[in-house]
Parts: structure tokens; sequence; C-alpha cells
């Protein structure tokens, strides 16, 4: 008789359980944060969206251990965060490399092999150097190892920078609008990018950005924060499936729900829609 060693209750386990969270910076008049509730499964995509100001990053830094909530919990798999871990890697819209590295160096140069230096023995090395390899190829920067990062374009050095935080194989990557500073066509290129690295490492993903589009073409699930006090309004559970191009941007389907979540930013952060703000000018014009 063969015996199952995961219990249901550790398949049930989020990879990232957040409860009751609520952070209010010194003298601040609103919550950064509250009452953030939500499980977030381990390899999933989920993405953030909401008007600036909503409290994105402040909650994502708090996953990564940068920030302290003021009450409630963060579990990554059942455990409190109590700062930041080699388990969570975290790549931001800046691209931040060394300057005086190399691209290999770059990607070498990682917490995670950092802590372990005292007693790292050859083939540690070896295993760290095919990885570094390995991640090159992904990264399609194999002729590029030996460049400095001042010869990069921003999206290589975006590459880098996201070949850096895997080097580790950390369970989890925290990503704050890493596309944010790209043109468009190095976007889309990295969003298949990314998408195929998540297929490939199995890591969790969390994203966030203030561009619908992006958020829905990556995601499994986009989380709507709204602010003053930043909170989560709506979580929309993306149904387009995992095989995912280019063209589904133009898709109706994928139109229409972009529409209702621009919408819905729209509301929630007091800003007019564009008919209001235009009748209101036009009205101001004729008063
Ligand atoms: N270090 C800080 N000190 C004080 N207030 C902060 C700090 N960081 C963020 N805030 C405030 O918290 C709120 C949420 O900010 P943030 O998380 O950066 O929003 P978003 O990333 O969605 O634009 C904003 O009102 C912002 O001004
Ligand atoms: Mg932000």
């Amino acid at each position: 008789m063969s015996t199952n060693p995961v219990s249901p209750a550790t398949l049930a386990l989020p990879k990232i359980a957040i409860r009751d969270v609520f952070k209010r910076f010194d003298g601040a008049p609103t919550n950064a944060l509250e009452n953030i509730n939500l499980d977030i499964q381990a390899n999933e995509f989920v993405t953030f969206v909401g008007a600036s100001g909503c409290g994105k990053s402040t909650l994502l830094r708090t996953i990564g251990g940068l920030e302290v909530q003021t009450s409630g919990e963060l579990l990554v798999d059942g455990k409190l965060v109590e700062g930041p871990g080699i388990d969570r890697a975290m790549v931001f819209q800046h691209y931040s490399l060394y300057p005086w590295m190399t691209v290999c160096q770059n990607i070498k140069f990682c917490r995670q092999l950092a802590a372990h230096t005292k007693d790292r023995t050859s083939s540690d090395v070896e295993a760290a150097d095919g990885r570094a390899d390995a991640l090159l190829r992904l990264m399609g920067l194999q002729a590029m190892g030996h460049a400095w990062p001042n010869q990069l374009s921003g999206g290589m050095q975006q590459r880098v920078a996201i070949a850096r935080a895997l080097m580790g194989r950390p369970d989890i990557v925290l990503m704050d609008e890493p596309f944010g500073a790209l043109d468009a066509q190095t976007r889309e290129v990295m969003h298949d990018l990314i998408r195929y690295v998540h297929k490939l490492e199995k890591a969790t993903i969390v994203f966030v950005t203030h561009d619908v589009e992006e958020a829905l073409y990556l995601g499994g699930r986009v989380v709507l924060m709204a602010p003053r006090p930043g909170r989560i309004d709506t979580v929309y559970d993306v149904p387009f499936g995992d095989q995912r191009t280019q063209d589904l941007k133009h898709a109706p389907e994928f139109l229409r729900l972009k529409r209702d979540i621009l919408d819905r930013i729209r509301e929630t952060s007091g800003m007019k829609t564009d008919l209001e703000q235009l009748q209101r000018m036009t009205g101001a014009a004729t008063a």
C-alpha cells in the first residue's frame, strides 16, 4: 500500500498568506495599507495594478521583508516574514547593476551565494558557473557575459537584473514596475520572456505595474488596489489560459476586461472619466 506523504493541509498551504495587514507610515493621514487579505499559491503569477499611491510598492516591500506592517500577519510557506530572506528575490524598475562588474559577475553576485561563501566547495563554484551560463542563455545574453553594464541597452540591463534575481533559485520573485523604463517594443519582448521564465523556473511571481495591459497579459490573477486608504478593491481571474501570444492584446475579450479594469481604477481613485473631464472642460468654456 502506498502512503501519501503530502497531507491535504500541506497542499492547501498558500505560498504567501497576507492576513489582515495594515500599514501606516509615521505622520501619514491615512493607512498606506488597510485590511489586506490575500493568498497566493505556489507557482502563481499575480499582478497588482491601481492608481499611484494605492500601496502597491508598500505591499510588495512588505512581502519582501523590507517594510514592516503596523498590524496583521504575512506568512511565506506558513512562516512569519521577519525580514528579507534568500527565498524572495526583488527586481525594481531601475536596474541596480554594479557598474564595476561585468554582466557575468553581476549575475553571479547574489545574496544567496554570498551567504554561503565561507564553506563553498569547488563543486558549488562549478554549479554556480553552470547556472550563470544557463541564465545568460535564457536571457539571450550569452554574447554579453564580459560586457560592462554601461555598454548595454536598458532592456539588456533589466535582463541581467532578472538573471541575477533568479541566480539563487528563489521561490518567490517580487517585481516592482520592472519594465516601466523600457520602450514599447522592448517591453513586449520582456513580457514573453518573463512568461517563459515563469514557466521554466516554476517561481511564484508577484508583479506590480501601473499598466493594465501588462498586468492582464502576464497575470493569472490581477489584483486591483485602490488608494486612501490603500486597499484591495477587486481580484480578477484572468481567463486566457497559459498559451498567450501578443495577438491576445487585441482580442475583444482582452480589450473588454482591460476597459473594465481601467474604469474601475478611475472610479476607485476619484479620477474622472475622459468623457466627464471633457464635459467639465467644455462646460467651463461655455459658462
Ligand atoms: N517611506 C514612506 N514614508 C511615508 N509615506 C510613504 C512611504 N512610502 C510610501 N508612502 C506613502 O504610502 C502610500 C502608498 O505608497 P506606495 O506603496 O509607494 O504606492 P504605489 O506603489 O501604489 O504608488 C502613499 O501615500 C505614499 O505617499
Ligand atoms: Mg510604486
